[in-house]
C-alpha cells in the first residue's frame, strides 16, 4: 500500500508512449500485434506505478503492413521531417518526470517522437526513455534525447526486446529500472 507521500509524488509524473499495432517484425518474420509491444510494456508500468498517460497518435497513421511503414519511415528519416500529432499535447510543466516510450525504428526512435519532444517544454524535468526494439537495443536513443533536451535531465534507458516483453523476467526489469529512479 502506497503512503500518501509517495502517491502525490507519482501523479506528477507523464507516462507518454508511441507504439504501432498491426504486422510486425517478430523473430526474424512477421507477425500480427493486436497491441503494440511498446504499448504493452507501457502497461507493465502503469500496473505498477500512478502516472498520467498519454499516447501520440499520428495525425496520419503508419499502415497496417510492416513495409510500406519501413518504406514511410527512411522517407521521414531522410526529410528530417516532423510527422504532425492528432489532438492537444499534455502541459509537461505539470509534472517531474516524463516517461518516454517508442519503438526503435531505423536505429533510433520514430520522427514523431521529435515532433513530440521539440512541442513540450521540457525544462528542468526529469526524463526517463524506454524503447522496445528487434536487434538494435536502446540504440543510443537515450544519448539522442540528452543532445536535445540540454535543460532536462535525460537518464539512462530501458530497452526490452519487442517479443520479450511478456517474457519471464521482464516484469521484473521493469521493477528494477523503476526502483533505480525512485519511482517504485
Ligand atoms: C518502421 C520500423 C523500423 C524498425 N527498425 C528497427 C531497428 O532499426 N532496430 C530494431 O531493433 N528494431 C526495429 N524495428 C522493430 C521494432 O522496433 C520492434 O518490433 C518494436 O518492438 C515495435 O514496437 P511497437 O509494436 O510498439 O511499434 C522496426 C520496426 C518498424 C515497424
Amino acid at each position: 500500500m502506497e503512503s500518501s507521500t509517495e502517491q502525490a509524488a507519482s501523479s506528477r509524473t507523464l507516462l507518454i508512449w508511441f507504439s504501432r499495432d498491426g504486422e510486425n517484425y517478430w523473430e526474424g518474420g512477421r507477425r500480427d500485434l493486436a497491441v503494440g509491444n511498446t504499448e504493452r510494456l507501457a502497461r507493465l508500468i502503469t500496473e505498477r506505478i500512478e502516472v498520467q498517460e498519454y499516447e501520440v497518435v499520428p495525425a496520419d497513421p503508419y499502415p497496417e503492413a510492416y513495409d510500406p511503414t519501413v518504406e514511410r519511415n527512411v522517407r521521414e528519416q531522410n526529410a528530417d521531417a516532423r510527422p504532425a500529432i492528432a489532438g492537444e499535447l499534455p502541459d509537461a510543466q505539470d509534472f517531474d518526470t516524463l516517461l518516454i516510450g517508442s519503438p526503435v525504428w531505423n536505429v533510433r526512435a520514430p520522427m514523431i517522437l521529435s515532433a513530440l519532444v521539440e512541442s513540450l517544454d521540457l525544462t528542468g524535468m526529469r526524463v526517463l526513455p524506454f524503447v522496445t526494439y528487434a536487434v538494435s537495443g536502446m540504440a543510443g536513443i537515450d544519448r539522442d534525447y540528452r543532445e536535445v533536451l540540454p535543460d532536462a535531465e535525460v537518464a539512462d534507458g530501458l530497452a526490452i526486446r519487442g517479443e520479450d516483453v511478456e517474457a519471464e523476467g521482464t516484469a521484473a526489469e521493469v521493477e528494477a529500472w523503476l526502483r533505480d529512479n525512485n519511482l517504485l
